[in-house]
């Protein structure tokens, strides 16, 4: 199992769930390799909970990062939950269309896309130019 995949799966135990008790954790890998995790946080009015995926790369880019080659992602229904429509756009921001987001099927089965195949065409930096 790769090592970004399991870094993914750990972080899930510091989930914030006691709404929709499905814990979320993600691993966001730089381009010299060091790996920043995020978790799922909820919150009772539920519009300011915070995706794992958003955890993760505001850790990274407070950090100073800004290239990423690698996001995993992993939910404990191990179901190969993949980036929302939301957490897509914003990883959009730092990361290219290269980026490779692996999602965890459970069984030792990861599924893979780029960024670019979950969100292609998006409004970016040089759309507003
Ligand atoms: N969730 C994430 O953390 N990342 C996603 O991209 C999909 C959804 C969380 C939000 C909420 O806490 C729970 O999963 C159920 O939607
Ligand atoms: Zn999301």
């Amino acid at each position: 199992m790769d090592e970004l995949i399991d870094a993914a799966r750990e972080i899930q135990a510091d989930a914030h769930v006691p709404y929709s008790e499905y814990r979320v954790g993600a691993a966001l890998e730089t381009e010299d390799g060091e790996v920043f995790v995020g978790c799922n946080l909820e919150n009772a009015n539920f519009s300011n909970s915070l995706h794992a995926e958003e955890v993760a790369i505001a850790e990274a880019v407070k950090n100073g990062h800004r290239e990423f080659s690698r996001l995993a992602v992993s939910s404990d229904r191990r179901d190969g939950v993949t980036p929302c429509g939301m957490c897509r756009q914003t990883l959009s921001e730092f990361c290219d269309g290269d980026l490779v987001v692996l999602c965890d099927e459970g069984d030792g089965e990861v599924t893979e896309y780029t960024l670019e195949e979950l969100l292609p065409n998006t409004i970016s930096q040089e759309t507003l130019e």
